[in-house]
Order: C-alpha cells, then sequence, then structure tokens
C-alpha cells in the first residue's frame, strides 16, 4: 500500500481532499512514498489519476524512468540530466545480472532487447517502439539507445577489426545530427520537432557486435520547405547554413551577406541545433564528401524571378 506524499507535488493540497475520489484517498494513505512506485503496475486501484499522480511525484523527486509492465514510460525532464546517461551507467545496466531490478532506464530496454538476441541460439530480431506525442522525447530516447547499442555491441578483439568497428559505430550515431539537421525544425511544441517518422535498423552479427545500420524515412513533412505556420521555422539546415558559411563559402553558394529569406521566418532565434559544422563533420564521417556538399548548400536561383508580391523568395537546394 501506498502513503501520503505529502508537499511532494504542489497540485495536491490546492486540489484540497473533497475533491478526491474514494480511491484515489486510499490510494494516497498507504504505505510507501509515492514517488518511490517504480511499476505502474502496482499502482491500485488502477485510474488515470493515480497513474498520473504517480508519475507527478516521481518527476518532483527527478526520476524520469517508471515501468509500466514490460513498457518502460519515460517523462521529458526539460533539463539537461548528463548523470542519467553516462558511459559508466551504461556500464552498470549492461553488466547487471538482472538489468531489470535496477531502476527503471532506457538502458534496461537497450540491455534486455540485446540480451534477448544475443541469448537465443536462433536469433531473433527486436524491436523497441517509441511513441508519444510531440515534444515527449522519442528522438531523445532513440539517440539514447543508439547510443547505448553503440558502446556495448563494440567489443571486437583485433585492432584492425576494432578501427572498422568505431567507424560503424560513429557512422550510425552520425546519422542522427544529419537527418535532424534536414528533417527536424522547431515547432510550437519543440525547438527540434521531427518532421518525419523512421524505422532505424541496427544490424548485428553472429557475435551480437554492430555491423551496420538502416534507417527507413517516410511521410517528411515537405510542405514546410515553402509554408511555416506562424512563430515556426523552416527546416534547421537552412538557418545552419546561413548562419554557418564561411565568406567565401557564402559567395560560393550565392549566399550574400545579411540576405534575408522570407523562407526562412525566425532566424534570430538562436537553438543549439543552429550548429553548422556537426551537420557538415557528420556527413564528411557519412562519406558525403566536401565537393558533394559544397552542392547540396548551394543556393539555386530560378531562372525566371520570383513571384511578384512574395518578396526574394530563393530557396536554398
Ligand atoms: N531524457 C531527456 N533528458 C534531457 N532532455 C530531454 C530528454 N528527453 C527530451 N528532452 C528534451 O526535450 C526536447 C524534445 O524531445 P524530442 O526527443 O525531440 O521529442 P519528440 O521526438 O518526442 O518530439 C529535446 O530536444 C530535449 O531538449
Ligand atoms: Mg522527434
Amino acid at each position: 500500500m501506498l502513503q501520503q506524499v505529502n508537499g511532494r507535488s504542489p497540485g495536491f493540497g490546492a486540489r484540497g481532499g473533497e475533491s478526491l475520489s474514494e480511491d484515489l484517498r486510499e490510494f494516497l494513505v498507504g504505505e510507501a512514498p509515492l514517488h518511490q512506485l517504480d511499476d505502474l503496475t502496482k499502482v491500485n486501484p488502477v485510474t488515470l489519476e493515480t497513474v498520473l499522480r504517480c508519475l507527478q511525484a516521481r518527476y518532483m523527486a527527478d526520476t524520469f524512468y517508471t515501468n509500466a509492465g514490460c513498457t518502460l514510460v519515460a517523462l521529458n525532464p526539460f533539463k539537461p540530466v548528463p548523470e542519467l546517461y553516462t558511459p559508466e551507467l551504461m556500464r552498470e545496466y549492461h553488466t547487471a545480472p538482472q538489468p531489470q531490478k535496477l531502476k527503471p532506464h532506457i538502458f534496461t530496454v537497450g540491455e534486455q532487447t540485446y540480451r534477448n538476441v544475443k541469448s537465443l541460439s536462433e536469433p531473433i530480431n527486436q524491436s523497441i517502439i517509441v511513441s508519444g506525442e510531440s515534444g515527449a522525447g522519442k528522438t531523445w530516447t532513440s539517440r539514447c539507445l543508439m547510443k547505448f547499442y553503440a558502446a556495448v555491441a563494440a567489443s571486437p578483439t583485433s585492432w584492425e577489426s576494432h578501427k572498422v568497428a568505431e567507424r560503424i559505430e560513429q557512422r550510425i550515431l552520425n546519422s542522427n545530427p544529419v537527418m535532424e539537421a534536414f528533417g527536424n525544425a522547431c515547432t510550437l511544441r519543440n525547438n527540434n520537432s521531427s518532421r518525419f517518422g523512421k524505422f532505424i535498423q541496427l544490424q548485428l552479427n553472429r557475435a551480437q557486435q554492430m555491423t551496420g545500420a538502416a534507417v527507413h524515412t517516410y511521410l517528411l513533412e515537405k510542405t514546410r520547405v515553402a509554408c511555416q505556420a506562424s512563430s515556426e521555422r523552416n527546416f534547421h539546415i537552412f538557418y545552419q547554413i546561413c548562419k554557418g558559411a564561411s565568406k567565401d563559402e557564402r559567395l560560393h553558394w550565392h549566399l550574400p551577406e545579411g540576405a534575408a529569406f522570407s523562407w526562412l521566418p525566425n532566424p534570430d532565434r538562436t537553438l543549439e541545433e543552429d550548429c553548422f559544422e556537426v551537420t557538415r563533420e557528420a556527413m564528411l564521417h557519412l562519406g558525403i564528401d566536401t565537393p558533394t556538399q559544397n552542392n547540396i548548400f548551394k543556393v539555386r536561383r530560378k531562372p525566371t524571378s520570383p513571384p511578384s508580391g512574395r518578396g526574394d523568395r530563393r530557396l536554398l537546394a
């Protein structure tokens, strides 16, 4: 049974005892503090309110992962929590005899699926579905999983194969900044909103080492290139180019200093996603060399003049 979490969540007192249902009242006067409940299947009775109260109490205690049976509920902390994603913690979950006995974490999911592939004589594919509303943390979670697999699925013995593996892992991780630069944009709900769906396949060999990855993307919101809701932005890559190009590159890419593009609203907003260097570096690692990058970043002018009434509407190709 659970105990009241006095003062732990600001919402509690404000509602007043009278408005709480009988079930909720019982739930709140149990024995254990609500934020210590690490599996939502232990919530009794299971109602929207009891589940939300439990998650709220955990959030207030800076506990962002909670099990719900075999599902993991991840709350977006909306602040950096670097200690939650250290290589040491990855190792701890990877080497734990029973990772499910550790605190709920995305690394438990990663490790369990990894062991499921590993332990079977005929390996069976494992899938992780990361779902949630915009801004919930899906992209972040997918990145965490990829980093986790890049760390645990790479331990070849020879120096040569180690180099190969390092390259493969790095390339897999480098696919993220590239996909996000070209497919993510700042929206009202999320500064780094993915405007496409993706299915990432990580491939392991029989020794459970990472040998490659395939990313299938679908439903890219192409209309955003020409039309953005007010207060939203175009895809990050356009702003990255405008902000990050050198003098020479501006000349080469037909991007005059101070040029304003009416299809690039809100260019003054400073986002950490505006880092062109990261995208370029990642493209290089993926085998997209500088001449090819130059072709991608070059502004192409339409041979005819832009439609009247809409100003200088040039588009970066
Ligand atoms: N676990 C986390 N730790 C720190 N920040 C996070 C975490 N999850 C999400 N965020 C923050 O929330 C933002 C939105 O998350 P994101 O993964 O892009 O959402 P989604 O893909 O579900 O739309 C991220 O850019 C990041 O700033
Ligand atoms: Mg996303």
